[in-house]
């Protein structure tokens, strides 16, 4: 076999010394409170027999998509789905990604150009984080939900506006490693009045809030685009980029993660029609917010608030700071059942290292009860 690199094997060794090597973890029957399958759709039978009954309804009884999107893989569901986005989310485009790391690896790789200005949020999502290191635009990094300090990251840019750069402001709606939201009606009235293009990541906001925070807080016609996801409360899998037919247009002719890959097979795009109808028409989102209610209350009672970071989504976090102190008490939940992930540093900053808590409408009440007074043990100790 050939030899690995000594220095990439050394990376591996950092990381092992610091306890925060990644391993693949074995499925372990344990309670859920980890995965982003926030409304159990990912095992819903009828989800699973009405979109197959859809695929035979429509005649494709396709394994794969054949090609990218571009050539052979636009099958005819693609069109459905898209309409059925614009329609639901209150949108006058939808294009439907591969994934949601693909999705905003296209947007920001191929939208803001060299001379532009992105900005963004210090924790924006990873897949975020690499469009814009493929951008030719310049990025400035804000404090998260800080606008005085993106105001003088605004001031720090100055040249290129002057310049006439187009400035792009990106956030999420729900943050993936907190949980919480940035007051998104400051924001965008804050982009209006500087002409600056928001961008908002929903991947943690649908389903879960409806159909997110932009249409709730009535924000569609601010937003310059807005990315979905159906990887998380929709339990399937692809993303959407929505926004105007002219986007829709730029980034079928420019996104290269659009362009150079085999589209979504027919059966992954088929359930997201399936998951939006069963949707519309569910109880479980109401069931889910209960539960957050719950857990928030119980939180308080057990007097674990100054612990957990604010926030009233799906995703609660426990700040428990050290890579062995996390993964410690993290092991302890897992022996007793449940299933709580520690992030790590470098994932999150050091210090920062928490215990992240996904809640789902198929959590019972005495399991967010007793998961929580465990954590109240364990974190006393
Ligand atoms: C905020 C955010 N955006 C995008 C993504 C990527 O979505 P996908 O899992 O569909 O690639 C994730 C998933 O981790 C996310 O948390």
């Amino acid at each position: 076999m050939q030899q690995f690199p000594e220095k990439l094997r050394k990376r591996i060794e950092e990381r092992n010394k610091n306890n925060a090597l990644r391993r693949l973890p074995v499925p372990k029957d344990l309670v859920d409170f980890s995965s982003n399958d926030y409304l159990g759709f990912a095992k819903d039978e009828q989800l699973y027999e009405r979109t197959y009954r859809l695929l035979v309804d429509n005649a494709v009884e396709m394994n794969g998509a054949t090609g990218s999107r571009l050539l052979s893989g636009n099958h005819l569901l693609y069109d459905e789905v898209e309409a059925k986005l614009c329609e639901d989310y209150d949108s006058e485009a939808a294009l439907i990604f591969n994934s949601g790391y693909d999705a905003n690896v296209g947007f920001f790789s191929s939208v803001p150009q060299r001379g532009d200005v992105i900005l963004y949020d210090e924790y924006i999502h990873a897949s975020v984080r690499d469009g814009i290191t493929m951008s030719l635009a310049k990025g400035y990094k804000f404090r998260h939900n800080d606008l005085d300090d993106l105001k003088s990251k605004v001031k720090a840019c100055h040249a290129e506006r002057s310049r006439g750069a187009e400035v792009y402001l990106v956030t999420e709606s729900v943050f993936s490693m907190d949980g919480d939201s940035p007051d998104l009606d400051v924001l965008s009235k804050y982009c209006d009045e500087n002409r600056f293009h928001l961008v908002v990541d929903e991947a943690h906001a649908v389903g879960v809030f409806g159909n997110g925070m932009i249409p709730r807080l009535q924000l569609t016609s601010n937003i310059f685009a807005r990315i979905i996801t159906f990887g998380k409360a929709f339990g399937c899998h692809g993303a959407a980029i929505l926004g105007s037919n002219t986007l829709k247009s730029y980034l079928v002719n420019f996104a290269r993660s659009f362009i150079y890959t085999t589209g979504l097979p027919p059966h992954s795009v088929a359930t997201i029609i399936t998951a939006h109808s069963i949707y519309t028409a569910s109880e479980t989102s109401k069931q889910l917010r209960e539960n957050i209610e719950h857990f928030l209350q119980k939180v308080k009672e057990l007097d674990l608030h100054k612990q957990f970071i604010a926030s009233c989504s799906a995703i609660q976090c426990a700040i428990i700071s050290g890579n062995d102190r996390v993964k410690e008490v993290s092991q302890q939940l897992q022996q007793k059942g449940f299933d709580v992930r520690p992030i790590l540093s470098p994932t999150v900053p050091a210090g920062q290292e928490r215990l992240r808590f996904c809640l789902h409408s198929y959590n019972s009440e005495e399991e967010i009860e007793e998961v929580l007074h465990l954590l109240a043990t364990f974190v006393n100790q």
